[in-house]
């Protein structure tokens, strides 16, 4: 294992300025910050790749993005950077390279693992993904009984699961209509029955997603979906046409019973989370066809290429992960709240979390130190302006303070007229461009006394304001701007992931739990009087399961 790039992150100078500017400077109103600097509205901004990020409402000066930039060089961010693209093996916990990058670089790049450049491999999956993809798209790919394909269910978890799922809710406008997709994840078997209730077997197909292909709830879900399957058409050869699979694990995918014809590879280098632009993406691809998946992967790539070339001051992925860092690290906010105005982003909020979650939520560093300062934020979120009817109060008036990022488009991909010959989606984003405002400046006591409000009510209608937010606006949401926005978050997740100096590439946090659950699935179906060795607690658990469940 290499040694930390960062042996004494508090203790550096770079850190300790910033912590001294936080105590000086962190408490000024987003007020004063707006009536010292008129045009901070402006020229806190960057633009790359279609997107637009107005971090005006961040609690941050020039000042304060100067340190951060000096933090981000004396952690070697450019260094580390260069490695992760390079195929430098920067998972060190799993002694792998990190090269998600690779999935998106055109077909004349060179980037090498292990002396093997890796890009003539990714683009040969491609092409057997296009390939299958027009067949099934175009009604050439029949199911057993000779019936055309007309559902899709995909069947994964985790990064196999979240980024497909989120990927064709975000595309549905540009998905083949005629076919119906359906997600199956969660181990509750509900899940299963309710995706394929209407469902035809003859006219579905499953795509196992899986990079190991031995996480437990997908293969009980496979194992569902391969019975349901037979049972109707009661032939093990309808196998090979109603069910292909995506994973690194051609001997598992063999053992269940899937030609490996039918499967679609990746590789160890290519992170569960950091996975939707890979075979993971089938689904996606089926929906939007193989032009609109090159299209988000040229999006991804152009993030990228931002991301590796562009200056610090206006570098999108590092502006993003540095203020998060500022805000987690020295202003003591906890979360983040991810609120798309676009409601084709609807699971976004839920993707990042895995991306972000399981990318940061770590406590050692890379040399397994424990950290003495936070790590990844707790990030949540739900389209607007539904979030603005439940939890927006408490980040207004509340005693916590919740970094925002807002997310909106110019354009819809469909228009629906008011009477006054506005659109509905003017509506929509007069609330985006409303909330960040009230949010910075807030209402204070005297302009809610000048409106006569009487006095015991004049502090229940106050709102403190200089609470913080960032705006990502795109013209229209296109496959090539989710890859951008979705590389955006990647990249500011491995800029926080380098500055703390931890591995954001391993997830050994899921391990116990998966560890415990075997042993206590052995224990549910063993008979009620077996010996129970877990604390007081577990054992009465596991008790009154059983009884609530044999009555
Ligand atoms: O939750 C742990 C995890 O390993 C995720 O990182 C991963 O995305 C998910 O499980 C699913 O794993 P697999 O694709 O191997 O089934």
């Amino acid at each position: 294992m290499t040694s930390s790039p960062n042996p004494e992150l508090t203790q550096r100078p770079e850190w300790q300025a910033l912590r001294a500017h936080a105590e000086a400077k962190g408490q000024r109103h987003l007020r004063e910050l707006f009536a010292a600097d008129p045009s901070r509205g402006e020229r806190l901004t960057a633009e790359a790749v279609g997107l637009y990020m107005d971090f005006s409402k961040q609690r941050v000066d020039d000042e304060t993005l100067h340190l951060l930039r000096q933090l981000a060089e004396a952690c070697d961010l450019a260094g580390r950077t260069a490695a992760m693209f390079d195929g430098a093996k920067i998972n060190v916990t799993e002694d792998r390279a990190v090269l998600h990058t690779a999935l998106r670089a055109p077909a004349h790049a060179k980037v090498e693992v292990d002396g093997e450049n890796v890009v003539p491999d990714v683009h040969a999956v491609l092409e057997r993904m296009a390939a299958f993809a027009d067949k099934v798209r175009s009604g050439a790919w029949l199911g057993h009984t000779g019936q055309r394909i007309r559902n899709v269910v995909n069947i994964g978890i985790g990064g196999s699961d979240l980024g497909p799922v989120m990927a064709y809710e975000a595309l549905r406008h540009y998905s083949q209509r005629e076919l119906t997709f359906r997600f199956v994840s969660n181990v509750d078997g509900i899940d299963f029955v309710e995706a394929t209730h209407d469902l035809d077997p003859a006219e579905t197909l499953f795509i196992v997603c899986s990079k190991t292909f031995t996480t437990l709830e997908t293969l009980a879900n496979a194992q569902a979906a391969r019975r349901w399957c037979l049972a109707a058409l009661e032939d093990e050869a309808a196998i090979a046409r109603h069910f292909v699979a995506v994973s690194t694990n051609e001997k598992e995918v063999a053992k269940f019973g899937i030609d490996t014809a039918n499967m679609f590879g990746f590789w160890d280098w290519v992170g569960g989370r950091y996975s939707m632009d890979s075979a993971i993406g089938l689904s996606t691809m089926l929906a939007i066809g193989p032009d609109g998946f090159s299209d988000l992967l040229a999006g991804f790539h152009a993030m990228d290429e931002h991301f590796r070339s562009a200056p610090l001051e206006r570098n999108l992925p590092a502006l993003m992960g540095l203020i998060g860092i500022w805000n987690t690290n020295f202003l003591g906010a906890e979360t983040v709240a991810v609120l798309p105005y676009e409601q084709y982003l609807k699971r976004f909020p839920a993707y990042l979390q895995q991306l972000t979650m399981e990318s940061n939520g770590k406590g050692v560093t890379l040399d397994g130190r424990r950290v003495d300062y936070a790590t990844g934020a707790i990030y949540w979120g739900e389209p607007g302006t539904n979030g603005q009817h439940s939890f927006y109060q408490l980040i207004h008036q509340g005693t916590r303070l919740i970094p925002c990022d807002f997310i909106g488009v110019g354009r819809p991909l469909s228009a629906l007229p008011l009477p006054d010959g506005s659109d509905q989606h003017d509506l929509l984003m007069a609330n985006l461009i409303a909330q960040g405002e009230a949010l910075a400046f807030g209402k204070t006591a005297e302009e809610v006394r000048a409106e006569g409000v009487a006095e015991a009510l004049v502090p229940h209608k106050t709102f403190p304001g200089n609470r913080p937010s960032t705006t990502i606006l795109a013209e229209r949401l296109t496959p090539h701007v989710l890859g951008a926005l979705v590389a955006l978050y990647e990249h500011a997740t491995f800029v926080q992931g380098v500055v703390w100096g931890i591995d954001s590439f391993d997830q050994w946090g899921v391990e116990l739990g998966k560890v415990l659950a075997k042993r206590t699935a052995a224990e549910l179906t063993a008979s009620s009087d077996a010996e129970l060795a877990h604390d007081s607690s577990t054992n009465a658990l596991i008790r009154r399961y059983r009884q609530l469940r044999d009555g």
